[in-house]
């Protein structure tokens, strides 16, 4: 038997899988490294920790296989997406990363709509300019920490950096260069015109790649730290909701998924390179060759379940934490909660508003707050859904993955929300065997990612929307919505509090 290992290098952790020729995850490994904020708004993580988290995770996952190394043949990777990493001619760090989640950049993405112009802007990268997108960060080291920017040989995302230290190779691939805000998305090269006007050498740029095309082997120190063979494979990989769709199978024109991981994206498969969304919705290459995906984002997804259970109850498991939710009423008892701790992406890009708590009474238990928390979380994501359905796409059918994949009554809010049929896959990896098909279609055991998903993917549950359900959560959804207009003024005028 051959396996192959798919490394999802997240925001809060690292997952390496190993998976065998028929798709089963025969081992799983995970280490998780902190956030750096300085500041509200601020986020940021120390690259090096991305490598020595997953060369431990690596070494214990080879510790523990009974097989030999030599017979894992390929390694791919899935990368939080738009972090900033930036390399010195000496291809040192210049400084820690700057994440998808930092929102310090709304005076950059200003100046690129004054510089650039939102029209083509959008003609080129098809999408807005966003706080998270690595363009308004690198805009924002070249005006806060010229030093730094003076020196900056090459930059990269997260997921190329480490297969960079695997490696020695540099590269990026276009499903992850799609969200630098530099890639002409319909070209699959660099915008050399964006690059101009901004002030950007374009020789910065990495080298671009498909994601499933062959970097190299592994470097002797690399193997050595791992137990892994010099001579496994090493392929490009993608970005998390890329390869997320691949480890969904969302691998064809009508496919949905939902994603909740850190953030929350509702993502369907497209064909076109040519569609207009107008920027509603993100609008990047796929993992597979040729094909694209449009996507809506929650940036504080399972972060805010999180949050709640780290500031209210910290030590408590996470079944003990969230059960007692399926005994709450749909609607929690008429408590709103809208997820934008973080600030939001879809349908409000706007770094400045925050997240609030609508209609509590003293009647309210935790189990109402959490739930209230999940169905708010469940409502942010439906607003990708409406603004999707509102351009021609059938949604009726949803592959559900990531955290919010793993609890019964969270996938029949889902069901009951989306108003649409909810599919719970035997592996709920998403992205890790994302990476891991790709390494595996890349070693030439299938033909295509399609033959690859055929085979390693299975569903085990369907949840149908409830109607009553339904109808109860459509009018409660119209009132979620308002939320938003009734607090971002609010929220501005709050932000000189927030340190
Ligand atoms: C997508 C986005 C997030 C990150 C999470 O645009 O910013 O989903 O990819 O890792």
């Amino acid at each position: 038997m051959k396996y192959v290992i798919g490394v999802d290098l997240g925001t809060s952790s690292v997952k390496v899988l190993l998976v065998d020729q028929t798709g089963s995850v025969v081992g799983e490994v995970s280490r998780s490294y902190p956030l750096i904020q300085e500041k509200s708004g601020y986020s940021e993580q120390d690259p090096n920790q991305w490598v020595e988290k997953t060369i431990e995770a690596l070494a214990e996952l080879v510790a523990n296989f009974p097989g030999n190394p030599s017979d894992i043949e390929g390694i791919s990777f899935s990368g939080q997406m738009h972090g900033l990493v930036i390399l010195d001619e000496q291809l040192q760090l210049l400084r820690n990363a700057i994440l998808w989640n930092d929102t310090r950049t709304t005076e950059q993405c200003e100046q690129i709509y004054h510089i650039v112009g939102k029209e083509k802007l959008l003609k080129i990268t098809k999408n807005v300019a966003l706080e998270g997108f690595t363009l308004p960060k690198i805009l924002w080291v070249k005006q806060y920490e010229p030093n730094i920017f003076e020196k900056i040989h090459v930059f990269m995302l997260p997921k190329d950096y480490l297969r960079f230290r695997i490696t020695g190779k540099i590269h990026m691939d276009y499903s992850d260069a799609a969200g630098t805000l530099l890639l002409d998305i319909a070209k699959k090269e660099w915008s050399g015109e964006l690059c101009e006007a901004l002030g950007i050498d374009p020789t910065i740029c990495p080298p671009l790649v498909e994601s499933s095309d062959l970097i190299g082997t592994l470097t002797k120190e690399f193997a050595d730290k791992t137990g892994l063979s010099e001579a496994t494979k090493v392929f490009a990989g993608g970005a998390d909701n890329a390869c997320g769709a691949i480890g969904a199978g969302i691998l064809s024109s009508d496919k949905t998924l939902c994603s909740i991981g850190t953030s929350g994206v509702v993502l369907s498969y497209e064909e076109r390179k040519d569609r207009d969304f107008k920027g509603k919705v993100h609008y990047f290459n796929h993992a597979k060759e040729n094909a694209y995906y449009t996507m809506g984002v929650t940036l504080a997804a399972g972060y805010s379940l999180s949050w709640f259970k780290e500031v209210f109850a910290n030590d408590e498991n996470f079944n003990d934490f969230v059960s007692g939710i399926e005994e709450v009423p749909v609607g929690s008892n008429g408590l709103l909660f809208t997820p934008y701790i973080v600030g939001e992406r879809t349908p409000h890009p706007d770094a400045n508003i925050r997240g609030s708590f609508i209609g509590v009474d003293s009647k309210h238990t935790r189990a109402h707050f959490i739930r209230a928390v999940i169905e708010g979380i469940t409502f942010s994501l439906n607003e990708s859904i409406e603004i999707f359905r509102g351009a021609g796409k059938k949604i009726d059918t949803i592959i559900s993955i990531g955290g919010g994949a793993k609890n019964d009554t969270w996938l029949q809010i889902q069901a009951d929300i989306f108003n649409a049929k909810i599919i719970k896959l035997a592996s709920d990896q998403g992205p890790g065997m994302g990476a891991a098909m790709l390494a595996a279609y890349g070693c030439g055991w299938f033909d295509s990612l399609d033959q690859c998903a055929d085979r390693f993917l299975d569903v085990v549950k369907v949840y149908e929307p409830i109607p009553d359900n339904v109808k109860r959560y459509r009018e409660l959804f119209k009132i979620y919505q308002e939320v938003y207009e009734h607090t971002f003024v609010i929220c501005k005028s709050l932000m000189k509090y927030r340190k």
